[in-house]
Formats: C-alpha cells, sequence, structure tokens
C-alpha cells in the first residue's frame, strides 16, 4: 500500500504515546465519598459497595488521614441516620450537635488541610426518604428550599470549605448563596448538583444511608434520563444564582451531558462517579469477568476526557494508591 497517513506512527511506542497523550488524570482531580455513622470504633462495610464501609467519627478521621498520605486531598461526607431521628421535615438536619456538623468540626480542627464538601438534602434525615419536605404526596420545592439554606449556613459555620446542594429543588443555589453571603460565609464554595438524574445507579447508595424513598420515586425532582436539552436550563440557572462548580451526575451514562456543559460553560464541571457504577467494577471484577485496577483507569479517564475537571469517585483512594 502506497499510504501516506498512517495514524499507527503516533503510537508506535510507549514514548511517542506519552507525547501525543491527549488527557491526564491525576488524583488531585478526585474527591472521595464518605459514609459516616454514629458511635465509636465503628466500621460497617457496606454490602452493595466491597470495600467502602461507614465509619464512626474517631475512624473516619483515622481514614481521612490516611487517605491524605497517598495524596487524596478532597472529601464529600454523607450522614447514617438514626431511623429514631427521622421526621417530615429533617429536623435532626439543623441539630447544632449531631453527629454530621460535629464531624465536620472536629476534622476540619485536626486535619485543617482536608477540604471538606458537604451534603445538602434532606433525604438521610427525612422519613419519607425524599431531599425534600413531602406534603399529600407531593415534594414542596419552596418550604424545602428554606430548610436547605439553614443546612447550609449550619454546615459552613462548622468549617466545610465546599457545599454541596444535591437535591434538586428550583431556585436552591440562589437562595443557599444568599444566606451564606448573609451569614459571612463570603468564601464557602457551591458545588451544584446541576444535572442530577432519576437514575437506578443510585441503589447501592441508599443502602448505605438506608435512604431509599418510602413511597414514589424522585423523578418530580431530578431529571429524565431521555433529556439533555434541559441540562442547559438547569446549568443556566445554578451560574446566574452563583453556583462555583456544576455537577453531573452520574457520570458514565451521561458523558455527553459531560461534554455539553463543558463547551457551553465557564464554570469547572464535575462529574459524580456513583455506587452504581462502582458496584458493576467490583462485581464484574470479582466473578473474574474483567481487570479490575485497568477498567478503573479506563472509566475514570474517560469521565476526565469528556470534560469533567472534578470526579467524585469511590475509587479515589485505590486510584491514589495505584498511582503511587
Ligand atoms: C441524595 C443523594 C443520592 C446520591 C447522592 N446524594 C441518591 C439519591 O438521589 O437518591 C447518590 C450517590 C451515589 O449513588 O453514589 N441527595
Amino acid at each position: 500500500m502506497s499510504l501516506l497517513k498512517r495514524p499507527r506512527r503516533n503510537r508506535k511506542s510507549q514514548v511517542i504515546r506519552n507525547l501525543v497523550e491527549e488527557t491526564q488524570l491525576r488524583v488531585e482531580n478526585l474527591i472521595y465519598p464518605m459514609f459516616m455513622l454514629d458511635g465509636v470504633n465503628t466500621q460497617q462495610e457496606i454490602k452493595s459497595m466491597p470495600g467502602i464501609c461507614r465509619f464512626s467519627t474517631d475512624l473516619l478521621v483515622k481514614e481521612i488521614t490516611a487517605c491524605l498520605e497517598v495524596g487524596v486531598k478532597s472529601f464529600c461526607l454523607f450522614p447514617l441516620v438514626n431511623d429514631s431521628l427521622k421526621d417530615s421535615i429533617g429536623s435532626h438536619a439543623t441539630k447544632a450537635d449531631n453527629l454530621y456538623l460535629e464531624a465536620i468540626r472536629k476534622i476540619k480542627t485536626s486535619l485543617p488541610e482536608a477540604c471538606i464538601m458537604t451534603d445538602v438534602a434532606l433525604d438521610p434525615y427525612s422519613s419519607d426518604g425524599h431531599d425534600g419536605i413531602v406534603k399529600d404526596g407531593k415534594i414542596i420545592n419552596d418550604e424545602t428550599v428554606s430548610r436547605l439554606a439553614e443546612m447550609a449556613v449550619m454546615q459552613a459555620q462548622a468549617g466545610a470549605d465546599i457545599i454541596g446542594p444535591s437535591d434538586m429543588m428550583d431556585g436552591r443555589i440562589g437562595s443557599i448563596r444568599k444566606a451564606l453571603e448573609e451569614a459571612g460565609y463570603t468564601d464557602t464554595s457551591i458545588m451544584s448538583y446541576t444535572v442530577k438524574y432519576a437514575s437506578a445507579f443510585y441503589g447501592p447508595f441508599r443502602d448505605a444511608l438506608d435512604s431509599a424513598p418510602k413511597s414514589g420515586d424522585k423523578k418530580t425532582y431530578q431529571m429524565n434520563p431521555a433529556n439533555i436539552r434541559e441540562a442547559l436550563l438547569e446549568a443556566e440557572l445554578d451560574t446566574e444564582e452563583g453556583a462555583d462548580i456544576l455537577m453531573v451526575k452520574p457520570a458514565l451514562s451521561y458523558l455527553d451531558v459531560i461534554q455539553t456543559l463543558k463547551q457551553n460553560s465557564n464554570l469547572p464541571i464535575a462529574a459524580y462517579n456513583v455506587s452504581g457504577e462502582f458496584s458493576m467494577i467490583k462485581a464484574a471484577a470479582k466473578a473474574g469477568y474483567l481487570d479490575h485496577d485497568k477498567v478503573m483507569n479506563e472509566v475514570l479517564l474517560s469521565i476526565k476526557r469528556a470534560g469533567a475537571d472534578i470526579i467524585l469517585t469511590y475509587f479515589a483512594k485505590e486510584f491514589a494508591m495505584l498511582s503511587k
């Protein structure tokens, strides 16, 4: 054959392949989501998420210390709340001495270099298992938003670096930003769960927090997986309302959405590689169907290549240890 163009020339050795490599994934781009529970010296593995545990605060501090040593510096925390503390308005979320706020204070005091992202939504605290307040079978927006703003201010006060509203109520970014400004937390960032789909990939997470909806689903607030133009609308609103970072969730079935947001926004883009995406790989690797480490690297790289500057992933610690 007489070919002038042979793309294989740019793949002929590892050195050349490295020269032309377009995307690099670094541990600095990752945020590690972690689960916590009440008690002392307690650690429970989550059955559907092999290797991922709920930690009592003392062990959580130890685990964060170990992560910092391998280069993971950012953490997103989620609390398992005892059923007896749950009610319809998620009162426990704004109790000043609750497990979550106490843990944030403790972590930020003992490990100030750890960047702590918090979760703003009512589901871990709600007896209905919804992200908002339920009245007559409906998730009511505006009353929920004032609860969320209250939660966000208390988390900022406890020392959170980044507030992560994961609830998908309308107008919550603006209300939270305003409440933070009024309380003097002008430096507290907001990473909005801007485009959060009503996804079946959240199953293992709901096991971890025992937070599945008691009735119905989340389709009146989380987005329809069939839609992408709506993602641009959500991005526009969150940007106007003062979000610092826009997130797409889940990641793998939504790489097109990540790319679209990246092309249409000047804000940093994050993607949440969610629990179900993690568990699928763990299960396939355990069955011997896939090479765990290679698939993990490929998946995380693909999310970065699609346009995510930041990736929230349960693989963060393993990735960091592997790339040491
Ligand atoms: C709820 C919330 C969910 C996740 C993060 N925050 C689940 C849901 O919306 O039901 C899912 C994360 C994951 O699956 O890893 N506010």
